[in-house]
């Protein structure tokens, strides 16, 4: 039998030996400490992260199959984030959660780690931790929840919260029929069912080679899940066996599969933050502009809120990821490798569309270039991003006077007031919420339009922020602006009135203002204000050592990996 990592801690008659496994036995045989792998069930479920609290019937289906392979299942509760839930934003805390797993699992004795993830941030902070500890790593992405229904028609939730409550403003909802619809917005278990960042990751976590094949979009209360979580439990036996590790099925070919995939799946901007930070672990040459360069004429073929129609749920009635791959097969690298040692691109064979409407055939695509698009210029000398997909066409080459927010409570203190000097022209630009001008860049990018245009039909504006969108959010907005304002960035230096120049198609973003001009001016005292360095605790060292959104806002000393090794006892 291959020497295991948790046979350091296990093996020998001396006395640390004897205190580790003393203290592990509480009713386990000899056996367990003979050799077997040991595999941690790394499990975001609370009951305060709603879309993961059936994750603990998930680990009992992962602990099935380790024990049927030969394995011992031990739970590993691990720091949770509910997206609706946490404040001031759960990307403050995704590297927090990710650091943290990546230290419990180097700290216990370990050989492999399955991992229970499903709301945003979870799936992404395991995977952080997965690839810096490098120890046989398997995702299960939680899945969406089903479908729930108001006056007849389907609830994507998110989406539909932002529209619906975007109604009310604009007259056309009544506020009780607005609050009638919450109690049907989530139906069942399992995370967002729109192509929001939930359901992006968790299926990109396949893309990337990081699921049991065939898992992800499995609707949360779908009895396959827990099938397939039993076979996880399986394969990451074997995988422990095999030695196979996240850095050899997290390489640069299964990013830029992941890119395409994004792109044809319409999926979420945040999983740009989310792919870098990733890569950023394991120290791989990927850049925001890859994403551009890979995945900007792949077409869009699924047609998922909230670019769309459709959600998760009718995405796997119709063929699931697999079909979609299928559709996109040679536009993938053949080369990148899945958890289970074989070739990703393997496991989509004989993958069929069951739903046209839901799937898009390759000929004829929602769009024909979908992705992201990466936009530079005085405004955004590091970058910024746009999803053309969910812009308005007729905005994407735009140009207009800035309306200028130094935070979040600024615009809404002031969005809706009736002398606010603003046209369907005007650009909105929100500062002050990158990484560490907030912190933590918020989803809030996608800011609410003024109420007196709703009223005149508006639906859509160019909004500019230094912050990220929600996945389940839609409209002409530019995020993740680098560097941010509370950086330094020019972005600091725009004012209202200034012309702000658009142009997706050539990438540009700029303000019309002589460089020289701009460089001269303050930073407004309200933004700086706004982004008042915080005092102690985790604050103040996320806000010290955030990288920007360019590079996946990971905090600096982060980045890179440490491997599994501990050499030192604890007694
Ligand atoms: Fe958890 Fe949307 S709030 S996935």
């Amino acid at each position: 039998m291959v020497a295991r990592r948790s046979s350091q801690w296990y093996s020998g008659d001396g006395r640390n030996a004897y205190i580790h496994r003393a203290w592990m036995r509480r009713g386990l045989p000899d056996h367990v400490f003979d050799g077997r792998p040991h595999i941690a069930i790394a499990n975001t479920a609370s009951a305060l992260t709603p879309c993961n609290a059936h994750l603990d019937e998930v680990a009992r289906s992962v602990e099935n199959g380790v024990y049927e392979a030969g394995g011992i299942p031990l739970d590993l509760p691990v720091i949770s984030l509910g997206e609706t839930q946490v404040r001031p934003t759960a990307m403050l805390w995704r590297n927090m959660a990710a650091m943290a797993t990546e230290e419990m699992l180097r700290a216990n004795p370990v050989d492999g780690v399955v991992l229970l993830g499903g709301c945003d941030k979870t799936i992404p902070a395991l995977l952080m931790a997965a690839a810096s500890v490098d120890l046989p790593a398997v995702v299960v992405p939680g899945g969406p929840m089903l479908t729930g229904t108001f006056r007849g028609a389907p609830l994507g939730c998110g989406t539909d919260v932002w529209k619906l409550s975007e109604e009310v403003r604009a007259g056309t909802l009544s506020g009780e029929d607005f609050l009638r619809s919450e109690s049907s917005m989530i139906r069942s278990r399992g995370h967002c069912n729109t192509m929001g960042t939930a359901s992006t990751m968790g299926l990109l976590a396949e893309v990337l080679g990081m699921t049991l094949p065939g898992v992800a979009g499995t609707p949360a209360p779908d009895s396959r899940l827990l099938e397939a979580a039993h076979g996880t439990g399986r394969l990451v036996v074997e995988m422990v066996e095999a030695d196979r590790r996240p850095s050899t099925v997290l390489t640069r070919a299964s990013f830029l599969n992941a890119i395409v995939a994004l792109a044809a799946l319409g999926g979420s901007t945040n999983a740009v933050v989310h792919l870098l930070a990733i890569a950023g672990r394991l120290g791989l040459d990927l850049t925001q502009e890859d994403f551009d360069r890979t995945g900007s004429d792949v077409p869009l073929l699924v047609d998922l809120l909230p670019a769309g129609r459709f959600l998760m749920d009718d995405l796997y009635r119709a063929g699931g990821l697999h079909a979609v791959l299928n559709e996109i097969r040679d536009l993938l690298d053949p080369t990148a490798v899945a958890v289970t040692g074989r070739p990703l691109v393997d496991h989509i064979d004989g993958a069929r569309v069951h739903d046209r409407e839901v799937i898009r055939p390759r000929a004829e695509p929602l769009l024909p270039n979908a992705g992201i698009a990466v936009l530079h210029g005085n405004l955004a000398p590091d970058g910024a991003v746009i999803k053309p997909a969910a812009a308005s066409p007729h905005l994407l080459r735009h140009r207009g006077p800035a309306i200028v927010f130094d935070s979040i409570e600024d615009m809404r203190a002031r969005i809706d007031e009736p002398d606010l000097e603003v046209t369907a022209d005007s650009v909105l630009i929100l500062r002050g919420c990158g990484p560490k001008g907030y912190p933590g860049m918020p989803e809030v990018a996608n800011m609410p339009l003024p109420s007196k245009l709703l009223a005149q039909g508006v639906r859509d504006m160019v909004r500019i922020c230094d912050g990220r969108m929600s996945g389940t959010a839609y409209g002409t907005v530019v995020l993740h602006v680098a560097p941010e304002a509370a950086a330094g960035g020019p972005l600091a230096r725009v004012r209202t009135g200034d012309t702000v120049v658009l142009d997706v198609e050539k990438r540009s973003l700029f303000v019309d203002v002589p460089d020289d001009e701009l460089d001269a001016r303050a930073p407004s005292p309200e933004l700086m204000r706004a982004c008042a360095s915080p005092e102690r605790g985790w604050e103040r060292l996320y806000v010290d050592t955030v990288n920007q959104a360019d590079t996946g806002a990971d905090l600096d000393f982060l980045t890179g990996s440490s491997g599994d090794r501990v050499d030192r006892e604890s007694h």
